[in-house]
């Protein structure tokens, strides 16, 4: 609490994307299966939610599940799943009592149709809510998102509504995922690899990226102010000089 205090409330990141990482080893730490890693994922990720809506943080998004998840084992892949379903009964009242809206960008009909159809639920439940945006990442990847955009925008071309003289970076940006929302300011990756694997990477090209060894599970509110303390320091230049 004394640490969220320093924190400067004027500089609060709009936007912070996450990739949770970790769960596995953090069970594997204790000789439990992975799954008991993913299911203390999930309070980290309330938490974190919660965290970051009385920071002021307007947009949150959790990587929750990759294109290159679908290769885990079988098992893994419905138990993730199954959480998801768990989760989203268990927080639609919280999400609507917070204000909360939520929202999925990645190739949701690749998804089982159960959670397709609870996805729909929850994203028409809290569509009027005003508060902060959170934002499930899955069946995500940075390269699938871009490559869906361009399909689209040759299919737009194709049918005359587009010219390639109209192409710019806000028009590519606007037919990505997370159209409408503003690029992540800080990005976090918890469980210590070095990497940003595919996940927002049009989006991150300005962001602050934040690495800690922390592993996802036990990344709680204080390590999150932490991360905003730290974002605070930074010097945001996007390719200009500072001015003397
Ligand atoms: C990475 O840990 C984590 C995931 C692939 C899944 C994250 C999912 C949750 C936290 C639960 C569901 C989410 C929501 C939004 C309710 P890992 O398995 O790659 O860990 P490891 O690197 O230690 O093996």
């Amino acid at each position: 609490m004394a640490e969220q205090q320093t924190l400067q409330e004027h500089n609060i990141p709009q936007h912070v994307a996450v990739i949770m990482d970790g769960n596995g080893r953090w069970a594997k730490q204790r000789r439990l299966q992975r799954m008991f890693g993913h299911r203390n994922g999930v309070d980290a990720v309330r938490a974190i939610a919660e965290a970051a809506a009385e920071q002021g943080v307007k947009y949150l998004t959790l990587y929750a599940f990759s294109t290159e998840n679908w290769a885990r084992p079988k098992i893994e892949v419905n138990a993730l799943m199954s959480l998801l379903v768990d989760a989203i009964d268990k927080e639609e009242v919280t999400l609507n009592r917070n204000n909360i809206k939520f929202t999925t960008i990645g190739d949701a009909p690749a998804l089982p149709q159960k959670v397709q159809s609870k996805l729909k639920n929850i994203i028409r439940s809290t569509a009027k809510n005003t508060g902060m945006t959170l934002v499930i990442a899955l069946s995500y990847s940075g390269r699938w998102d871009i490559t869906t955009a361009v399909r689209q925008m040759c299919r737009d071309a194709e049918q005359g509504k587009l010219s390639a003289a109209d192409v710019d970076e806000a028009l590519l940006a606007s037919y990505l995922s997370t159209s409408g929302m503003p690029d992540p300011d800080l990005f976090i990756r918890t469980g210590g690899d070095l990497r940003v694997s595919n996940f927002l990477i049009w989006q991150i090209a300005y962001s602050e990226l934040y690495f800690t060894p922390v592993l996802w599970p036990d990344f709680g509110k204080q390590h999150f102010a932490e991360a905003i303390k730290e974002f605070q320091k930074r010097e945001r230049r996007f390719g200009r000089v500072t001015e003397e």
